[in-house]
């Protein structure tokens, strides 16, 4: 089939390459000239694993081309509108310029007939709000939330775990369905749940499941805070309640908390949705939510902090990560950033390192001092910060190795990704986030 793809940021660059890789024919679109001349020439604009490869595969079959002309989405069946909904400045609503400057600049090139699928995540009420536009074009829209997680982006698009589609009642909506049923169809014939919905639901089941994974890491960070005065064990706590069906282990991962491009906005958008919709006791909860996750940032620093005799002036800290998490060179509301950020702001000598974040976190922060090699960070360092768990600090660093770099033996886990008998044994101080 013949598609656009309208934004190519994360989602859309990696939407359009794997469209193309599934057999389909794709156009990107985007504003932004620099992304899409990297993106012509089959440059992957940011680390995402597996992106590369189908990117190069997609450009040179000619299957794959990106433009900033809108009109090039002309002909093809199904446009999709990947667009980003940050949060607004100053505000904590999502701020759907972007959305709307795509549908405004799309309508003209609609033809009879054609699907536009909104994948954008947006406030519930916006696709109700977009829809009779398209329908006057004699399109029509569907609205299919995205799922997929950066570090597995390539994977969660050919091969979801399920697959929504707000449609409306309608035989047009009906045949919208099926239409996208055709685009995803290796997905579709394989089982995948497809689940057809109205646009409310869909909008809905997005920012659902995004505040209910925040509401999970920020529960078992609540747990973290209170094994913190009672000398309990947050990572063993995870473990015997993960064992519980019911509950489940993924997503108990307690430590500096939560970031990136979603669930912080996401969460905050949906409480200013709710507010607006009469319903603000509702989500209450996700305030509560973020003001946790937050508080593990603080308490980062607080550990380096005491850990350093509660002067941290002069002092080397080593920080490990700068990406909100392994996998990914993004470093949009990163704890791991903030926690740098926070602890130079307060006097110490920081130097970052991280595998692949490095050139992003020095755009947004280029006072920081940052360091490529891993163990040139280390020496001399009076302690180390541990906050993206990437298998360089995890799996691939002994305690033993670090000891022979560093000035101080103190080090702060803020992902409980170390082992920390290691560390004891090697003669440091290991601190953990809820953990003895
Ligand atoms: C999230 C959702 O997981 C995706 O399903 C969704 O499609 C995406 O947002 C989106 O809305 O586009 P992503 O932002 O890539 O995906 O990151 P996650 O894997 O959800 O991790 C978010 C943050 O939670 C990271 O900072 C991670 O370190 C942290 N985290 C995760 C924890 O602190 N503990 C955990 O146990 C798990």
């Amino acid at each position: 089939m013949r598609l656009s793809v309208i934004g190519c940021g994360y989602l859309g660059a990696v939407h359009a390459a794997a469209m193309t890789s599934i057999g389909h024919e794709v156009v990107g679109i985007d504003i932004d000239p620099r992304k899409v001349d990297a993106l012509s020439r089959g440059e992957a604009p940011f680390f995402e694993p597996g992106l590369q490869d189908i990117l190069t595969e997609g450009v040179a079959s000619g299957r794959l081309t990106f433009t900033t002309d809108i009109a090039a989405a002309a002909g093809a069946a199904v446009h999709f509108v990947g667009v980003g909904t940050p949060q607004q400045q100053g505000g904590h609503a999502a701020d759907l310029s972007h959305v709307n400057e795509a549908f405004d600049a799309l309508l003209p090139h609609l033809r009879e007939g054609d699907v536009v699928a909104g994948k954008s995540t947006v406030p519930v009420g916006t696709a109700a709000g977009l829809a009779p536009r398209v329908e006057a074009a004699g399109a029509t829209l569907v609205w299919n939330p995205e799922f997929l997680r950066e570090g597995w982006a390539v994977q969660d698009t050919i091969d979801p775990d399920r697959l929504v589609a707000g449609v409306p009642a309608t035989p047009a909506g009906e045949r919208a369905a099926q239409v996208l049923r055709e685009v995803y169809h290796p997905a579709v014939a394989k089982g995948t749940p497809f689940i057809v919905t109205d646009y409310a639901t869909a909008e809905l089941v997005k920012v659902a499941a995004n505040a209910f994974l925040a509401t999970k890491i920020s529960f078992i960070n609540a747990m973290a805070e209170i094994a913190e005065v009672t000398g309990a064990d947050v990572t063993q706590l995870a473990d015997a309640i993960g064992h519980d069906a019911r509950i489940g282990r993924k997503f108990l991962g307690a430590g500096i908390g939560f970031g990136g491009g979603c669930l912080p906005k996401d969460i905050r958008a949906f409480a200013a949705r709710a507010e607006e919709l009469g319903r603000r006791e509702s989500v209450a909860f996700l305030r509560e939510v973020d003001a946790i996750n937050m508080r593990r940032r603080d308490r980062a620093v607080e550990l380096v902090v005491d850990a350093l005799g509660g002067v941290v002036h002069g002092k080397k800290v080593a920080v490990l990560g700068a990406a909100f998490k392994p996998f990914s060179d993004d470093v949009r509301d990163s704890p791991a950033l903030d926690a740098a950020v926070r602890l130079n702001g307060l006097g110490a000598d920081v130097v970052i390192t991280d595998p692949q974040a490095i050139e992003n976190a020095r755009r947004l922060h280029p006072q920081l001092t940052y360091e490529v090699d891993r163990d040139t960070t280390l020496r001399d360092a009076d302690a180390v910060l541990v906050v993206t768990e990437w298998d360089e600090y995890r799996r691939q660093m002994s305690a033993a190795h670090v000891s022979a770099l560093t000035h101080g033996r103190v080090v702060v886990d803020g992902r409980n990704c170390l082992d920390a008998a290691e560390w004891r044994a090697a003669g440091w101080t290991y601190h953990g986030m809820g953990r003895p």
